[in-house]
């Protein structure tokens, strides 16, 4: 069973760089800092709540997380989702026929690790990890939520629910983006399922241009979203004022991917019209 996401993982070129902003500017705490030589990557872990940041980094040029990086630039790379008995997870995606990359698992930064091909996950790629005893844990909410594009979305919330036993509990209707949000929360963080409402809406378009896939971005609920903004400006970074979001009753604003090495930083506040 799979009980919450426990990471989300970015490519950088440079960690030493990247922890500028997540490290001291977020003010996230590392939790681990690891070259796995095996796999050609160094990596590290930020906490957030009951989630965390992995931020990897190629230290060699043959490996598959380069390429990635020198085809897609520095951008979110996988979903990672946690669970108890990683084994019972692979017997029963394999008796499923799910394709995988890992079809045993092994050692990775979260624990024992395997990853899901994202062709049987409508271009997410996902790991699924179960952690080493007496790892990083808390009960604190972390991410608010992640966003995944899907062309097409009955199928892609079947999937959802066959491969990750995770569900859409919410639909929403977004008229004005001609755009759907199905929420399918994994521990206190929701998974947008994001479609296309017409073939011409912004959201189609995207993914006829770039594919299915996750969206490089992760919202942050903050209590007081103008402090926030006044506090990462006064850091230097640029960011637009809180305006309405999407979502019911809540305002956003983005830190973009460009700032932070490849992952949009939405931050959130509910219960504000604008
Ligand atoms: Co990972």
């Amino acid at each position: 069973m799979i009980d919450r996401i426990h990471h989300i993982a970015v490519v950088v070129k440079s960690i030493d760089v990247a922890l500028e902003f997540y490290r001291d500017v977020m003010g996230l705490t590392v939790t681990d800092d690891r070259v796995m030589d095996d796999q050609g990557v160094r990596g590290v872990l930020l906490a957030m709540g009951e989630n965390e940041i992995e931020l990897i980094e190629p230290v060699r040029e043959d490996t598959g997380v380069a390429r990635y990086l020198a085809n897609k630039g520095e951008t979110l790379h996988h979903i990672c989702f946690r669970t108890h008995d990683i084994d019972a997870e692979l017997a029963r995606l394999n008796a499923q026929g799910v394709e995988m990359i890992d079809t045993t698992s092994r050692n990775g930064l979260a624990g024992r690790i395997a990853f899901i091909h994202p062709k049987s996950m409508h271009g997410v790629l996902v790991e699924i990890a179960q952690p080493p005893v007496g790892a990083h844990e808390s009960s604190a909410k972390g991410f608010d939520h992640l966003a995944v594009l899907v062309g097409d979305y009955a199928a892609a919330r079947e999937t959802w629910k066959r491969t990750l036993g995770l569900e859409v509990v919410r639909e929403i209707e977004v008229p004005a983006r001609q755009q759907g949000i199905a929420q399918v929360p994994a521990g206190q963080c929701m998974v947008e399922l994001i479609y296309g409402t017409a073939p011409e809406s912004p959201i189609a378009q995207r993914i006829e241009q770039n594919g299915e896939g996750m969206s490089p971005m992760v919202a942050i609920e903050v209590k007081d979203i103008d402090a926030e903004i006044a506090r990462y400006r006064a850091a230097g970074y640029t960011m637009p004022d809180a305006a309405t979001g999407p979502l019911p009753v809540s305002v956003t604003s983005t830190i973009s991917a460009d700032q932070t090495h490849g992952l949009g930083i939405q931050l959130i506040q509910f219960g504000r019209a604008s």
